[in-house]
């Protein structure tokens, strides 16, 4: 287990706009298929210019945290589905209306790329049980 504490205060800082650009290629996969059928030059360089905005990496949010959940969704026990749901998200209530033990929370730990931009709650939130 990685015992290295999280550096809360120097934690990059992202809004949930960006957040939202990494859903996992999602939105790349959906413009792409436009652009298989768009004859439109200029309405294809517009759909060349908004794949630039978006990422293939799998991210959301936790209490605040934003979390990289691209390779760890493989592992997670429930399986990827769940996961794949909530890219891109705020995903704090999917993970607590179901039950995620003490080792699971700690499992978020190096998954930790960020934090919300002006996020005012408990950093530290997501590592405890909820009741
Ligand atoms: C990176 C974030 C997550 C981690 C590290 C994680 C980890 C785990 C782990 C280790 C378990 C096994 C049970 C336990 O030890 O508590 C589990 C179960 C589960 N997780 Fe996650 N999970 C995450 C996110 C989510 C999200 C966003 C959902 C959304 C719906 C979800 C839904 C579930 C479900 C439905 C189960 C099965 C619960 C059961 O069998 O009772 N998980 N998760």
């Amino acid at each position: 287990m990685d015992s290295t504490p999280i550096d809360y205060e120097n934690l990059r800082e992202y809004t949930m706009l960006e957040v939202g650009r990494h859903d996992g290629g999602a939105m790349i996969s959906t413009l792409k298929l436009s652009l298989d059928v768009e004859t439109n030059p200029s309405r294809r360089a517009d759909i060349l210019d908004e794949l630039n905005n978006y990422s293939d990496r799998a991210w959301f949010v936790i209490y605040g945290l934003v979390i990289d959940v691209t390779d760890f969704r493989k592992r997670h026990p429930a399986g990827e589905y769940v996961i794949n749901n909530c890219l891109g998200k705020n995903a704090t209530e999917d993970f607590e209306d179901v039950y995620h033990s003490i080792r699971a929370r700690s499992l978020l730990k190096p998954l930790v790329v960020g934090k919300i931009k002006g996020y005012d709650g408990d950093l530290t939130r997501a590592f405890r049980r909820s009741d």
